[in-house]
Parts: structure tokens; sequence; C-alpha cells
């Protein structure tokens, strides 16, 4: 099933001073299916929180549609069954952590009953039970974060949009905010991730989107976004003499050769082909060819350069 479904959204902000038009989010497209860790990846300013509001319905948007858990986004009663974690969150500096749950439960349309069975477990969950009867105005951002993981979890939600989670978290503490997300996948919930965080993102989602300047630039699984389709790894048994290699094969794109192995970037399948026939010709014997991986934060930055270098041409 599909949980998050965007079609053709658009959002415009419209500023009466100066008539200023800021466009957060062009003509964008997005399915999220049930189960999953969905990451939506981008620079800041790139549209991210824009959507997760519009999910929300905290913002309207100016064209196109969204449905969340089947529902058309319009329609409210289906936010009991949403948890959120805002960015740059502020509970009242006056509650303590506990007040903060009964707070947001209530606000949920959770009964008394059910937020008294859940504040011990959740306040455990994210090691913040010793903190239960301390004002948050003591808090550290770390704890706050913590806090506002429990609060978004306070209503047993079957989707959950986390923006920023791990924002002034410590390692530690971001390692045990991922081991508690994906104990939430594994019970069957879809959680919507929010990050400028790259690494943080690869560890745990199943499909990254990544955005910017309000345009979906690339979505897929990370090991899709981060292999590289056109260059390949080739590995012989023996060794290579370079020189005679280089001259033999100067019509391939060559890249790093090494005692035994080489790289070469071929446009589509078929050069790939044609050249394991060019080695096979030449009595070479083939041991190994891998795709070459780039790292997520590698390829996150060449297409965003590319897509920022487009927009300046426009
Ligand atoms: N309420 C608002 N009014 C006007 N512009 C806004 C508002 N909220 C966000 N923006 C603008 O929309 C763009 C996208 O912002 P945002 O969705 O917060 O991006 P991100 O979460 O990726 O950092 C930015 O240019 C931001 O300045
Ligand atoms: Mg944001």
């Amino acid at each position: 099933m599909i949980t998050v479904e965007v079609s053709n959204l658009t959002k415009i902000y419209e500023s009466s001073y100066k008539k200023r038009r800021i466009t957060a989010l062009t003509n964008f497209n997005l399915s999220v299916e049930e189960g999953t860790v969905f990451g939506l990846l981008g620079p800041n300013g790139a549209g991210k929180t824009t959507l997760v509001k519009v999910l929300l319905g905290i913002v309207h948007p100016t064209l196109g549609s969204a449905k969340i858990l089947g529902q058309n986004i319009n329609n409210y009663e289906i936010r009991k069954r949403v948890g959120y974690l805002p960015e740059n969150h502020k509970f009242p500096p006056y509650l303590n952590g506990e007040d903060v749950l009964r707070y947001v439960g209530k606000l949920s349309g959770c009964t008394n009953d059910e937020i008294n069975s859940r504040i011990d477990g959740l306040l455990k969950l994210v090691k913040m039970e010793k903190w239960k009867k301390t004002k948050v105005k003591k808090y550290s951002k770390g704890m706050m974060q913590r806090l506002g993981l429990a609060q978004a979890l306070i209503n047993n939600p079957d989707l959950i949009f986390l923006d920023e989670p791990t924002d002034g978290v410590d390692p530690i503490g971001r390692k045990e905010i991922r081991d508690i997300l994906l104990n939430l996948k594994k019970e069957g919930k879809t959680i919507f991730i929010n990050s400028h965080l790259l690494s943080e993102v690869e560890l745990i989602s199943d499909r990254v989107a990544i955005l910017n300047n309000g345009l979906l630039i690339k979505e897929g699984t990370v090991e899709d976004l981060t292999t590289n389709k056109e260059t390949y790894s080739i590995k012989l048994t023996d060794d290579i003499d370079k020189l005679w290699f280089e001259d033999n094969f100067k019509d391939f794109h060559l890249g790093n050769i090494t005692a035994n192995s080489f790289e070469v970037k071929v446009s589509d399948e078929k050069e790939l082909n044609l050249l394991i026939d060019e080695l096979r010709k030449a009595g070479k014997n083939i041991k190994e060819i891998v795709p070459v991986k780039t790292s997520l934060e590698d390829m996150f930055i060449s297409l965003i350069n590319e897509s920022d270098k487009k927009k300046t041409n426009e």
C-alpha cells in the first residue's frame, strides 16, 4: 500500500510585503510505500519542511494534491494516526517531560488511559525516564530531541514524520535514535525523515529522494543512487602491462590502472561487452567486473551542483 502520495504539488509562499513570491515546491510527485523508512534529503531551503507541512495540513498547497494513509490531506481525522516531530520544536518551558507527553497526547485525541499507559514506556524508549519530572527549560538540545521523538509516538501512529530528528544529538544518541526507528519499522510503521545529514539517512532509509530548490532531482534506493552505472572496475587473473594496455585499449575511457585491475567508463552495456570481447581476444582472463560506487555524499554534492548550474543557466 502507498502511505504517502504526492501528485503535482506546487507551493508558492506569497507575502504581502513587496509582493514577494517564493516557490518552495514545484510540480512535486512522490510515493512512499507502507512500512518503509523514506529519507528526504536536500540543502537548507530546498523545501523539505514545506512538503511535510503540506502533508500535515499545516500549509496549504498552491496546486496539486496529496494523500496520507489513503486519505486526502484535507481529512483531518486521519491525522490521529500520524506522529510528527517538527523542526526546531519548542515545548512550553514550564512543562516537564511527562506534561509534554500528556499535552501532545490530548491534542492527538488520545484518552487519559491511553496516555497513562504509554508515558513511561516512551520515556524509557528514548532514555529520558530520569527526566520525567524535570522542566523542559532545563533540557539540552539532545534531550529535547529525545522527548520530541517520544511525543511524536504518543498516539501510537502508523505514519511518522520526523523533521531533522537528530539535530543537536550526539553520535551515541543518533545511533540510539536510528535503532528506535528501525524497530518502529519492524512494527510496520512508515517513517518519513527530513534531513540534511546524509550519512544518517543512508544508514536507515529504504528509499531516498533528493530535493533542491523545490524540485525533486532524484529518487531511489540508496543502492540505486550510489551505484555509478557507467564506471566499472575490472580485475584480471594476471598482471597487466600498463603501457601495452593503454596502447591497445586507447579507444576506451580508462581510469585508474593497478597491477591487475583497471577502471573504465562506458556509455552503455554494449560498450562494456565490446571491452570484454577485446580483453578475451587479447587472451586476458577476467576475474571480476563490478560497478563502481560513489558515496551518497559525493552523489548528493554532484547532483546539487548540477541542478544549481542548470538553474543559473535558465
Ligand atoms: N512561511 C513561509 N513564508 C515564506 N517563505 C517560506 C516560508 N516557509 C519557508 N519558506 C521558504 O520556502 C523555501 C523552502 O523552505 P523549507 O521548506 O523550510 O526548506 P528546508 O526544510 O528544505 O530547509 C525557502 O526558500 C524558505 O525561505
Ligand atoms: Mg527544514
